[in-house]
C-alpha cells in the first residue's frame, strides 16, 4: 500500500494518532472509528469498562496488531502499512507497564530489570549493563532491592520494577495497562504520582488505559471516554466533567465518584 498523507493536520506535538481506525475480529466490530491524539510528553487516559475495546486498542498502539481500516500515525509516519520488520522497529518507541507488573517470579529484581538490556542490547559489556540497572533501580526508589526476589516486594515496589523494567530500552511512549486495578487507594496514589514523576523525569509520553475514574482527574492531560468500541467523549478531565455529552456524564456517575470529588482530584496546576 503507497504512503499516503494524513486527512487531519498533524503538528509537532502530536506523537501518535489514530485516524478513523476500525477493527474487527470476524464479524464483529470491536473499535468503530476511532479518532484520537496522543500529544508529546502528556498524559492521556483511555477510560473504558469491561469488554469496551480497551486492550483491542493498546495491541494496535503499540504494533503488536493491526486495524482493518483506519490509520495510526507515529511520529508522522502511519505503521499501518508497514513490514513485519519496519514495525518491529516501531514497536521499540513503545514501553509497557503490565497490569500486575508480570515480573518473572524466578529472577531477582536485578535481572528482571536487565531483562529487555540482555535481549535487545546484547553489545553492552557486563559493566555498563550493571551500571545502567543500577542507575534506573536508584531514580525510581529501589536501591537496595537488586537481590531481593519479587515474592518479597510491596505491591507499590513492584510496579516500580515494572517501570523500571519498561524504562530500560528508553521509549519515547509508555503504555500502561490498568496501573491501578487490584492496589488499594493510597498505593493507587502512589501510582498516579510514580505516572506523572516518571513523565517529567524521563519526558515520555503517557497513555494509560484504565477504568479507574479517579486516576483520570489526577493525571490525565486528555481523557477519552470508550463505550462499546466507540468514543463517546475526549477532553480534558475538567471538559469532561463539567461540559461533556451526557452519555459522559452518566459513564463518570456510574463510577461512583461524585462530581465535587471529582472537583478536588483535578490537579490545577497540572502543565
Ligand atoms: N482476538 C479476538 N477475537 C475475537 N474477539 C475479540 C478478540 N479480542 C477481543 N475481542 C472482543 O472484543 C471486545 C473488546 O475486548 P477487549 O479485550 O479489547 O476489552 P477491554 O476493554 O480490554 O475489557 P476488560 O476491561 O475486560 O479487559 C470483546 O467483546 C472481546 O470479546
Ligand atoms: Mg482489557
Amino acid at each position: 500500500m503507497a504512503a499516503r498523507p494524513p486527512a487531519l493536520q498533524l503538528g509537532p506535538n502530536d506523537h501518535v494518532v489514530f485516524e478513523n481506525v476500525h477493527k474487527s475480529f470476524g464479524k464483529s466490530v470491536v473499535l468503530h472509528d476511532i479518532s484520537m491524539r496522543f500529544e508529546r510528553c502528556k498524559t492521556a487516559v483511555v477510560i473504558g469498562g469491561s469488554g469496551a475495546g480497551k486492550t483491542t486498542l493498546l495491541r494496535l498502539l503499540i504494533g503488536l496488531d493491526r486495524p482493518s481500516s483506519g490509520h495510526i500515525w507515529v511520529n508522522g509516519q502511519d505503521i499501518v502499512p508497514l513490514g513485519e520488520y519496519e514495525l518491529g522497529r516501531v514497536r521499540q518507541k513503545f514501553g509497557m507497564v503490565f497490569q500486575y507488573a508480570a515480573l518473572l517470579d524466578s529472577l531477582t529484581v536485578f535481572d528482571n530489570v536487565a531483562f529487555p538490556l540482555r535481549e535487545h542490547r546484547k553489545s553492552l559489556s557486563r559493566a555498563e549493563l550493571r551500571d545502567k540497572v543500577m542507575g534506573m533501580l536508584h531514580a525510581l526508589g529501589l536501591y537496595g532491592k537488586e537481590r531481593a526476589m519479587p515474592a518479597e516486594l510491596s505491591g507499590g515496589q513492584r510496579k516500580r520494577v515494572g517501570l523500571a523494567r519498561a524504562l530500560m530500552l528508553e521509549p519515547e511512549v509508555l503504555v500502561y495497562d490498568e496501573p491501578t486495578s487490584g492496589l488499594d487507594p493510597s498505593t493507587s496514589r502512589m501510582v498516579d504520582d510514580l505516572i506523572e514523576e516518571t513523565r517529567q523525569r524521563f519526558h515520555v509520553t503517557s497513555v494509560v488505559i484504565s477504568h479507574d475514574m479517579a486516576s483520570v482527574f489526577r493525571i490525565a492531560h486528555r481523557a477519552h471516554l470508550l463505550v462499546d468500541g466507540r468514543v463517546i467523549a475526549s477532553g480534558t478531565p475538567e471538559e469532561l466533567s463539567r461540559g461533556g455529552s451526557e452519555l459522559a456524564r452518566d459513564f463518570i456517575r456510574a463510577s461512583g465518584i461524585s462530581f465535587a470529588d471529582l472537583e478536588r482530584l483535578v490537579t490545577p496546576e497540572r502543565a
